[in-house]
């Protein structure tokens, strides 16, 4: 039986989101009705709600979530009525040469769920990044659950399902930050502030936090940054070198999305080193580097998506590393709040004021 529940929807372009009632089919062949427990607000849910990522109004805003599988359609054996699961943004097809060179997170045939969600009159609803979690359930692809340790809560499970999984992993796979590398992470939000302990996790001896707001380092002490710079106040490249013995850190990871950032962590890293950028840049940003120090430098040039994450290997390992003690989740959740504030959650999100808000249900 279909049913009928309340979520927060973006009506259309720069418009006020709004909670409306959604009706969520059944689940089909492949796939899961979950009971959602915790979404966090991202700025990707900004972004859609802005129009930015593409205009297929009315969106059911929420990507960040976790919750307890309700009903799963025919076939699912992965997951089971009960079961407590975080959110991810593609089923992955597991076959494809992207799936089979073990880097899934660029798979060319993903099985999310059809968009299948509407209004109460029928008109079909664009969930976001394919999952839609600011709402009361929402309808998914079983393989966008990974069930992981129930005893976590729900507000901080759910942070896994986008900002700081792409954080932690930007330092832990994709920049390979290993035990006594330098570290710099330029931008302290929460994906450089979850950069900044992932480089923790994993053993980085020295961690130089770059931000334009004081407020902004004294967060990345916290989280692990053994040293902050501002860049308004100093130049972070030779603040960089000064701090790593003049060499320059051995990863620099950019948590911005801007080129001068990004030529800032280029320039700010060791010969050799590593640059990952994780701040995702608009269309209209270009770079201009003289090629013969892009060629003179060495190292590696990435780009982290998504954190590079295994949903199913890198959940349920930063959990139990949580449930121990050994990595704070909890200190990414600035507020939590109810559905019908998701808007004023944009507004203190865009001045800066919180790390995560999340919509605990
Ligand atoms: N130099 C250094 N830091 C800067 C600069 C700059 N020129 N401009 C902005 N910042 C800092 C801000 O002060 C803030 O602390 O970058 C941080 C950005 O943090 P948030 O706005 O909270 O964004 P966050 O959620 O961390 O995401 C960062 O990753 O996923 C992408 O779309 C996201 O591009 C964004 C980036
Ligand atoms: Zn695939
Ligand atoms: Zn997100």
């Amino acid at each position: 039986m279909p049913q009928e529940v309340r979520a927060v929807i973006a009506p259309g372009k720069n418009e006020p989101v709004r909670v409306e009632t959604i009706v969520i089919p059944d689940p089909g062949p492949g796939e899961a009705v979950v009971q959602v427990q915790a979404c966090g607000v991202c700025h990707t849910d900004l972004h859609y709600k802005q129009g930015g990522i593409n205009d297929e109004f009315p969106f059911l805003l929420g990507h960040e979530a976790a919750g307890v599988v309700e009903s799963v359609g025919e076939g699912v054996t992965d997951v089971a009525p009960g079961d407590f699961v975080i959110l991810n943004w593609r089923a992955v097809c597991g076959q494809c040469r992207a799936c089979l060179r073990g880097r899934p997170w660029y798979c060319f045939d993903t099985h999310n769920a059809k968009q299948r969600m509407t209004l109460t009159d029928g008109t079909e609803l664009s969930p976001a990044l394919g999952i839609g979690a600011f709402a009361e359930k929402t309808l998914v692809a079983a393989g966008q659950c990974t069930k992981v340790d129930a005893s976590v809560s729900a507000a901080v499970a759910g942070l896994l399902g986008c900002g700081v999984m792409a954080g932690i992993g930007a330092a832990i796979n994709t920049g390979n930050v290993g035990r006594g590398d330098t570290v710099a992470v330029i931008g302290c939000g929460g994906v450089g502030d979850a950069a900044i302990a992932g480089s923790n996790l994993a053993g980085a001896a020295k961690i130089i936090a770059v931000d334009i707001d004081d407020r902004k380092l004294e967060t990345a002490r916290k989280m692990g940054a053994t040293h902050t710079v501002n860049s308004k106040e100093a130049d972070p490249v030779e603040a960089i070198r000064e701090l790593t013995g003049g060499f320059g850190a051995d990863v620099v990871i950019e948590a911005v999305g801007r080129p001068e950032t990004y030529k800032q962590a280029f320039y700010g890293r060791d010969l050799a080193g590593t640059v990952v950028l994780v701040g995702v840049p608009t269309p209209e940003m270009k770079l201009e580097l003289p090629l013969l120090d892009v060629f003179g430098r060495g190292g590696a040039l990435k780009s982290s998506w998504y954190g590079d994450c295994l949903p199913s290997r890198d959940f349920p390992m930063l959990i139990d590393l949580h449930l121990q003690g050994r990595l704070d989740l909890g200190a990414f959740v600035t507020e939590t709040i109810r559905l019908d504030e998701v808007e004023q959650a944009f507004e203190r999100m865009h001045h800066g004021d919180v790390l995560r808000s999340v919509v605990v249900l």
